[in-house]
């Protein structure tokens, strides 16, 4: 069972920035990466649809014998991880916007969240806003067009540029001073990102909390891998091979579902 690998799925690759996170703390762990571009964009799906899309991934990871599953992507975990942790009998790990260490630490007492539309319209978005947020003032803005460009592989350029002027613009003049990426593809146009917004805005994302959390519960599930043999890492598409590919520098073997 601890040989068993840890799984992981998006719609696409943002969850990515999670994986390289995750496989950085923990090299000695097997992965298997699932990019389930055929359905991508989550963002715009309805609650139902996002559940249904979770449990098919889900359950290509357990049929591929995974001890532990990542949901590597903030719109299927604030819409499914409740569903996924009552059907399921192993551990899931999921990712939601960093509103609290944002809220905490804000100076401005105001903070940017930059997510897709289900992330920002979920319940436990609302929940999680509701108990952090209480002192300050969030400014949402669903990043509309954004995944659709990056599943292309275009993570800067006018198309980015323009639509992240027009989504960070009203923050920037709400005059935040940390901005949430709450879309794990977001990460993949920080540079661009960087360039809009003021170098006194932290950017605020929580890839290496979600691989300090998955080492905690491995730990305490007593699920690390013991093995000495070097560990695999699979990674399987439904949509282009080769954006992958190339985000993973073409240094791993890239498969079909
Ligand atoms: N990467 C995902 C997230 O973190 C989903 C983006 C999408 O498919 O709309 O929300």
């Amino acid at each position: 069972m601890k040989n068993n690998s840890i799984g992981f799925f998006d719609s696409g690759i943002g969850g990515i920035t999670i994986w390289e996170s995750v496989n950085r703390l923990l090299p000695n762990e097997n992965t298997i990466y699932l990019a389930d571009s055929k359905n991508s964009p989550y963002g715009k799906k309805p609650n139902d649809e996002l559940i249904n899309i979770s449990k098919e991934n889900v359950e290509f990871l357990i049929n591929k014998k995974c001890k532990l599953i990542v949901v590597a992507c903030n719109t299927a975990t604030t819409n499914s991880i409740n569903f996924l942790r009552k059907s399921y009998n192993l551990p899931f790990i999921g990712i939601e916007p960093a509103i609290k260490p944002a809220a905490l630490n804000t100076k401005t007492g105001k903070i940017g969240v930059l997510a897709t539309k289900g992330t920002l319209g979920s319940s436990l978005f609302e929940k999680t806003s509701n108990i952090h947020g209480q002192n300050v003032k969030i400014i949402e803005q669903h990043g509309l067009g954004l995944v659709e460009l990056i599943e292309k592989g275009i993570y800067s350029g006018s198309k980015i540029d323009s639509l992240l002027k027009e989504y960070l613009n009203p923050m920037l003049e709400n005059n935040i001073d940390k901005l949430v990426l709450g879309c794990t593809h977001y990460p993949l146009i920080k540079e661009s990102i960087k360039k809009i917004i003021n170098e006194s805005i932290n950017i605020i994302e929580c890839s290496e909390a979600v691989a300090l959390q998955t080492e905690r519960v491995l730990i305490k599930s007593n699920l690390i891998n013991s093995g000495t043999e070097k560990s695999k890492k699979l990674f399987y598409t439904n949509g282009d091979k080769n954006i992958l590919n190339s985000l993973l520098n073409n240094k791993f073997e890239i498969l079909m579902v």
